[in-house]
């Protein structure tokens, strides 16, 4: 009997944006900042970014991005993992939910919270589930609303981050295919979990409004010290896993780094030896939206059709953790969708049952 090794490809596409659109000058405005048009563009590559309406949830946006990404695949899921830092409550997890109104029935499904690095965190879990037989389509989705939890007031981080979702369907499939997960690397260093952090809200500090510290409840990062771990871990981890494929940094045709900032991203692409010709990206328009870079990325240059299916891929991010991840991959055969964002009532509408392939599995992993 011939053995084959399963490994996870990608299936489906999808992403949503929800439509305010807010500019560098309007940041500036609303929290009358000490900050420029001109500073912003220069410093972050950033000119714009989106924000999600008061009745827009983080489950809103991952609901559109994930039917998205179904209806990409024309199929449904077994599995559904949500990465994000700004779950619609700190209890229950929001995937369960975002799984109902998919009318994926009983499928498991569970947050992942590694902050910006959080999808290819996502990623990583979810190809291991596939080599291992777990699961056969799971649904990773990266959405966040940092919207809530910026301080418009602070210039460090309201100029940068933005709301908005992206997903991805994965199937179980052949390491020669199109869109093939090739390799993953991951990491962490605990020693760095305050230069990105909300201090209250958690077990430490569990109710800032009755302490009077509201100012605790916003998302904080030591933007400087930040920059430096971000270039030297997202290089490490990028070298890392272009090592575990056997893939020259040469033969990279498409590099999508975390949106965190042009600067970062040109650092590290250089350092790891990847032209400028070969990065992609959509950080100009949307911002850094954390958990959902990655996947609004991947989608925005799927939509473009900038990269040929087949095409050796190398996403790598950076996080709060400190955290970082970089999976290889070949480009997939997709053509993703855009969904505006789901107003929230309880859609139950059912998905297609996943089509079922049987894989033998072998005892070599990599
Ligand atoms: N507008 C105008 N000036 C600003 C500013 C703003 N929004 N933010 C900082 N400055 C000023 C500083 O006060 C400093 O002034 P000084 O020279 O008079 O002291 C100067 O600009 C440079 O400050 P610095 O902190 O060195 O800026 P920077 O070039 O590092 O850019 C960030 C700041 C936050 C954009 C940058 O550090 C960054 O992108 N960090 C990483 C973010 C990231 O990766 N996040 C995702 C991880 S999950």
């Amino acid at each position: 009997m011939t053995t084959v090794s399963p490994t996870a490809v990608i299936d489906g596409i999808g992403s949503c944006l929800p439509p305010r659109v807010l500019t560098n000058e309007d940041v500036r405005r609303r929290g009358v900042l000490d900050t420029s048009d001109e500073w912003i563009r220069t410093r972050t590559g950033i000119a714009r970014r989106r924000a999600a309406e008061d009745d827009t949830s983080t489950g809103d946006l991952a609901v559109a991005a994930g039917r998205a990404a179904l209806e990409s695949a024309r199929a449904g899921a077994d599995l559904v993992l949500v990465a994000t830092t700004t779950p619609d409550r700190r209890c229950p997890a929001t995937a369960p939910e975002v799984a109902h109104r998919l009318g994926l029935g009983t499928v498991p499904a569970f947050d992942l919270a590694a902050v910006c690095s959080g999808f290819l965190y996502g990623l990583t879990v979810a190809t291991a589930l596939i080599r291992t037989g777990v699961c056969t389509r799971p649904l990773v989705i990266g959405a966040e609303t940092y919207s809530r939890i910026i301080d418009p007031l602070d210039r460090d981080t309201a100029v940068i981050f933005g709301d908005g979702a992206g997903a991805v369907l994965l199937r179980a499939g052949d390491r020669a295919e199109p869109g093939a997960v090739a390799a993953t690397d991951w990491g962490s260093d605990g020693s760095g979990s305050d230069l990105i952090a909300i201090a209250a809200g958690g077990a430490r500090q569990p109710d800032p409004a009755r302490r009077r510290c509201r100012d605790d409840h916003y998302f904080r990062m030591r933007g400087r010290e930040v920059y430096g771990q971000a270039v030297r871990r997202m290089t490490e981890s990028s070298r890392a896993v272009l090592e575990k494929t056997g893939w020259s940094p040469a033969a990279v045709g498409a590099f999508i780094g975390h949106q965190a900032n042009q600067r970062i991203l040109d650092s590290v692409a250089d350092r790891v030896g990847v032209p400028p010709r070969r990065r992609y990206g959509n950080l100009r328009d949307v911002g850094n939206t954390a958990g959902a870079s990655i996947p609004l990325a991947l989608a925005d240059t799927a939509a473009h059709r900038r990269v040929s299916p087949g095409t050796p891929t190398l996403l790598t991010a950076f996080g709060g953790g400190l955290t970082w991840a970089s999976v290889a991959l070949t480009w997939p055969a997709v053509r993703p969708l855009d969904r505006a964002p789901e107003p929230r009532t309880t859609d139950s509408t059912p998905r297609p049952t996943p089509r079922r392939k049987t894989w033998t599995l072998s005892t070599t992993t990599s």
